[in-house]
């Protein structure tokens, strides 16, 4: 008699089905700056119950939870921050995600209704309530972007050789960050940034802040229609491909070519997935988190972005990986 054959391992289905546990302890725990009680040393958590009021047996588990992920190391009937939660989710430290991290849990909920968005294929939260029209989320979009991007920027600053160029188009350029700080690292290039109005007024705070005023400009502008301009070094498109069908995509590209002076790079930086869209898996869920925020949200493959570039008559297409952690490629392409 045959053997039965071995079962596959539930295990990873398992997991995945509790995942969200994972992140409503990280996201409830950042949202009442829970690392920040921790800052200068072990506390128990009935005394760290008392300093944000909460219940002290349900803080407990919490902070247990916590040592489970990693997040807090416990010491006899105390816990200290790990070093990475000191490091990144603590609000004093210089490398504090915070505002990254609370634009993940304002999402949580727009996840929850992920079934209804898959019926009726629209986005389950409306992008002006991001892009302008709720003021107080459009900054914490915004300052969450600049967040994100100042570790991102810093990567693409070691992938991106702009030396000599003089000036960059940013198109979609969010709080100005990518364009502070590349302007920063390759003296005599100026950018100017092509953005909604309602977060280019937030942006310009954030030029300003940087001190980037006279190198950075903040144009209002819908980059579908906007005039982009000609005779620039080089366009950067940075995350917002994703936002974009592939035939608008191939508009923008074509449209950044013609905009490009001879020999000017066109720079597209993005969660991307390998051929056949499936991975990395993170890259796939991201395509599904783009579809729930905007009216043509999803993700696209690099080899596609590729593609467009030559048939807009760009040469010398080259992808590169983001150093990790991040997990955005740069496909670049240079006018004939
Ligand atoms: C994910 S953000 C990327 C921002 C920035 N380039 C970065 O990589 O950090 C996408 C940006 O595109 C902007 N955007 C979306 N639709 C736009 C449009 N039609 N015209 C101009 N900007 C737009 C959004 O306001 C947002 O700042």
């Amino acid at each position: 008699m045959n053997a039965p054959a071995a079962l596959p391992d539930p295990g990873a289905i398992m997991r995945l089905s509790t995942a969200f546990w994972d992140s409503q302890t990280l996201l409830t725990a950042a949202r009442l700056r829970l690392f920040d009680t921790l800052a200068d040393g072990a506390r128990g958590a009935d005394e760290v119950a008392a300093a944000l009021g909460l219940d002290a047996r349900a803080t407990a588990l919490l902070m247990r939870a916590l040592a489970g992920l990693g997040l807090l190391r416990p010491e006899g009937d105390r816990f200290a921050n790990t070093p990475e939660a000191a490091t990144f989710l603590v609000s004093r430290s210089p490398g504090y995600m915070g505002n990254v991290i609370r634009y993940s849990d304002q999402l949580y909920a727009t996840w929850g209704e992920l079934e209804q968005a898959l019926r009726s294929g629209r986005p389950a939260l409306a992008a002006q309530t991001y892009l302008g029209d709720d003021p107080a989320r459009t900054r914490a979009f915004v300052v969450a972007m600049h967040e994100r991007a100042q570790g991102i920027a810093r990567a693409l600053v070691g992938v991106l050789d702009l030396a000599g160029r003089r000036s960059m188009l940013d198109v979609g350029g969010g709080p100005g960050t990518y364009s502070v700080l590349l302007t920063a690292r390759f003296p005599g290039l100026r950018a100017e940034v092509v953005e909604l109005p309602g977060v280019a007024a937030v942006a310009r705070e954030l030029v300003a802040e940087a001190g980037a005023a006279d190198r950075v400009a903040v144009r209002d502008g819908d980059y579908r229609s906007a005039d982009f301009g000609h005779g620039h070094d080089v366009v950067l498109m940075s995350g917002m491909f994703h936002r974009e069908t592939p035939a608008a995509c191939r508009d923008l590209i074509a449209r950044a070519a013609a905009c490009l002076a001879p020999g000017g790079l066109l720079v597209v930086s993005d969660v991307f997935t390998d051929e056949g869209g499936a991975t990395p898996a993170f890259a796939a869920l991201f395509g599904l988190n783009m579809m729930l925020t905007a009216p043509d949200g999803g993700v696209h493959a690099d080899a596609d972005v590729r593609r467009w570039m030559e048939a807009a008559g760009l040469r010398d297409m080259r992808v590169q990986p983001l150093p990790p952690p991040m997990p955005h490629r740069v496909v670049t392409g240079v006018r004939r």
